[in-house]
């Protein structure tokens, strides 16, 4: 499974890259807020660093304003994926950015119904959103679980990306799951190297390690 870094913070970027090779990075309008600098900016970054695609996010609800943006973002950087909400607007801009040969991941999906017509729509990635899912009492990764059947039924091309990750449950869940990639914070990702009995292993090794008899 691939494990994309789902911030707009190069220095976390930078942090978690000098690791693992990051497989690529998701951004959206709420993160790039918080970084309060150009969104088109910091995506030139984020791709001089990344090899992998990284994910720009539209913000127009026409078809019309998503293709501008899109055809926009795509001339950033050659890895760059554009993001279109799970709309019907959004579904004719991701059958025209990708007849155009641009990368689509469609966004803000919740169920595989969804899913389905993503594919149909000729998406690179779907985005199904797991944590919101959770926050309102569903269970997000059965969408993802459904997705996997649907997509493997019709040997559809398009890659699950799961997104709305809170916690490392949610990475170890997509990977038995088979989704292609798993998008994760900062904080997710850092958890997902973390084990109590790792700690209190090397503190025990290091105790025994004092006790060795030394050469002069
Ligand atoms: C990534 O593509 C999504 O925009 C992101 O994972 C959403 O996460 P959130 O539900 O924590 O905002």
């Amino acid at each position: 499974m691939q494990l994309f870094l789902d911030t707009a913070s190069v220095q976390e970027i930078k942090a978690a890259n000098a690791i693992i090779a990051l497989d690529g990075v998701t951004t959206n309008p709420t993160l790039i807020m918080k970084e309060g600098r150009n969104y088109n900016e910091v995506l030139k970054e984020i791709c001089s660093i990344i090899k992998g695609t990284v994910s720009a996010e539209t913000v127009s609800l026409d078809v019309d304003g998503m293709i501008k943006e899109g055809i926009a973002f795509s001339k950033i950087a050659k890895n760059i994926v554009v993001k279109v909400p799970m709309t019907v607007e959004g579904m004719k801009a991701c059958q025209m950015l990708t007849k155009k040969g641009i990368k689509v991941n469609v966004t803000l999906v919740f169920s595989a119904n969804q899913a389905l017509l993503a594919a149909k729509s000729g998406a690179f990635f779907v985005s199904p959103f797991v944590g919101r899912l959770d926050d309102i009492g569903k269970i997000g990764m059965d969408v993802v679980r459904e997705i996997k059947q649907v997509y493997d039924n019709y040997n559809f091309k398009t890659q699950i990306l799961v997104a709305s990750v809170r916690n490392p449950i949610h990475v170890l869940d997509a990977a038995k799951i088979g989704a292609d990639i798993a998008t994760v914070p900062y904080s997710v990702f850092e958890q997902l190297f973390n084990h109590t009995l790792t700690d209190v292993g090397i503190k025990k090794f290091l105790e025994d390690w004092e006790k060795v008899p030394k050469k002069r």
